[in-house]
């Protein structure tokens, strides 16, 4: 049997694409915001499925929830990584990802158009030689594998702040927020590109 963590349930696609992936994968998917904000629809969709044997979902922030599960000693062979995208949230959930990861194992970001997960990558390539970047089919996400033990010692630090994708990240905060003029009219020219 193979383990996966899925932080961030939302409507259940991703849950899904996993769970029929694999007849051999169980899954823990961890989401506070499940029942209030999706009206459970991640988790009916499982149901109506017939796969939730399978599955079991955590109703809880990720960083009350990755804790509990490091104590109990889970490890995974999978760990996707899309709940809470501020650089503290995803950060604090590869701190702890990174070692409930069986060595061999992945863990997956979602939303590598965001700086905050742009930097996390950054930081985990210069930082994490535990952990070995590889290819994967979509640019908006990026994969690394754990190929050894961590073994930093207490003062490791290597800088890794970059401005990829600087530009195209506050461009499309201004237009998601719209709050501005310009946020607006990048709104609507976005709009009216995606209709033709
Ligand atoms: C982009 S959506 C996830 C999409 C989902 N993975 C899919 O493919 O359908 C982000 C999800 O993270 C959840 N979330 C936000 N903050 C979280 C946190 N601190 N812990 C766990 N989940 C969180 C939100 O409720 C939301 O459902």
């Amino acid at each position: 049997m193979k383990y996966a963590l899925e932080i961030g349930l939302a409507y259940g696609a991703s849950s899904m694409a996993l769970l029929e992936a694999s007849s051999n994968l169980k899954l823990i998917s961890c989401d506070p915001f499940q029942k209030d904000d999706y009206n459970d629809s991640g988790l009916k969709k499982i149901q109506a499925a017939n796969l939730q044997e399978r599955h079991t979902h955590l109703n809880s922030f990720s960083d009350r929830a990755l804790p509990k599960l490091l104590e109990e000693k889970a490890s995974f062979d999978l760990i996707f990584i899309d709940g809470d995208h501020k650089f503290s949230g995803a950060f604090v959930d590869f701190h702890y990802a990174a070692q409930m990861t069986k060595v061999g194992g992945i863990v997956v970001f979602h939303d590598l158009w965001m700086r905050a997960l742009i930097l996390i990558r950054s930081y985990i390539k210069k930082n994490r030689k535990d952990f070995v970047e590889i290819k994967v089919g979509s640019s908006n996400m990026c994969a690394f594998q754990r190929v050894d033990k961590d073994s930093r010692d207490g003062m490791a630090f290597n800088e890794f702040y970059n401005r990829q994708g600087y530009l195209k990240y506050h461009i499309n905060r201004l237009s998601w927020e719209r709050k501005t003029v310009l946020g607006k009219s990048i709104f609507k020219l976005k709009t009216i590109i995606k209709k033709t």
